[in-house]
């Protein structure tokens, strides 16, 4: 748990972004810090994805402003992102089953040298993250076909990694995970955030949420409603944010509702405080 505030990686500020008649996000303000992991949450069509690929370089907000390391970027394409030292998992990994691990790794980055696939080096690099990342994969080599769902999560945050970012999204990475290897998961992140990255977690589980967030982020039709440090917080308490039966929508900044929580039926995940 960070008792000050580290320096912040990312900072977005006004940020709207319309698609036709839909106002996917009005007004939004967010912030992720170096050594913080910080839940973006929301129901459905809140606008978490949306934001997501704004800072992706995916989409290009309408109006508002992005500032990376303290600059003010425009994030163009996801190739620029990429470069700026932004990491996106993607909730589909994008993996390719019949490569081997070294090859999901590099693909589309590989190592050469004199024009020749630099094999060696690319699988001790391999290794070497994956070590880092404390994970437990038996063979670079075997195809990505054959490697359980937290395995396969693994790999693609390893192949985030390789950029050397300094922030990493994470996009739904337990949905489809069991016990074990969402706590495996879990357990990366917080590694990750140890490493001093920023790293923002979109999550629809509460539990997980509880579990390796910093801070929570609501989105709600688009726009703020609240932000909760998870150490004084509750399930209740998030919740009741994501549904509206608390409003925080003005003003969108400072830490916490004033508002008392509004205890709630839960219809997500059950209470775990
Ligand atoms: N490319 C697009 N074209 C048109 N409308 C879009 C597009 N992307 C998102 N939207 C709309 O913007 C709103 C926000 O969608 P977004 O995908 O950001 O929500 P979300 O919070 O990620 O929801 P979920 O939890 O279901 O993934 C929705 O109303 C959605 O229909
Ligand atoms: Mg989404």
């Amino acid at each position: 748990m960070t008792t000050t505030s580290p320096p912040e990686v990312l900072s977005m500020t006004g940020i709207a972004k319309r698609f036709g008649a839909v106002q996917a996000l009005s007004d939004i303000e967010f912030h992720a810090r170096a050594g913080e992991v910080v839940a973006l949450v929301g129901d459905n069509g809140a606008g978490k994805s949306t934001l997501i690929k704004a800072i992706a370089g995916v989409h290009l907000p309408d109006e508002g402003h992005i500032y990376f390391n303290g600059e003010e970027v425009h994030i163009g394409s996801p190739a620029q992102a990429q470069k700026m030292g932004i990491a996106t998992v993607h909730q589909d990994l994008a993996l390719c089953d019949n490569l081997d691990v070294v090859s999901n790794l590099f693909l589309g980055s590989e190592v050469t040298h004199a024009s020749v696939l630099d094999e060696v080096a690319m699988e001790k690099r391999s290794w070497g993250l994956l070590r880092e990342l404390s994970a437990r994969i038996p063979s670079v080599r075997i195809a990505v076909a054959s490697l359980s769902g937290g395995q396969r999560q693994t790999v693609a945050i390893a192949r985030a990694l390789l950029g050397e970012p300094r922030l990493v999204m994470l996009d739904e990475p337990t949905a489809a995970l069991g016990v074990a290897q969402t706590a495996e998961v879990l357990n990366l992140i917080r590694r990750l955030r140890d490493r001093g990255l920023a790293v923002i977690l979109i999550s629809h589980n509460m539990a997980d949420v509880m579990a390796v967030a910093d801070r929570v982020v609501v989105l709600r039709l688009g726009r703020n409603n609240g932000e909760y440090r998870v150490a004084d917080t509750t399930v209740e308490q998030i919740v009741a944010a994501i549904t509206g039966a608390v409003n925080n929508m003005r003003p969108s900044d400072g830490i916490g509702p004033a508002s008392a929580a509004a205890t709630q039926d839960a219809t997500q995940e059950g209470s775990q405080r």
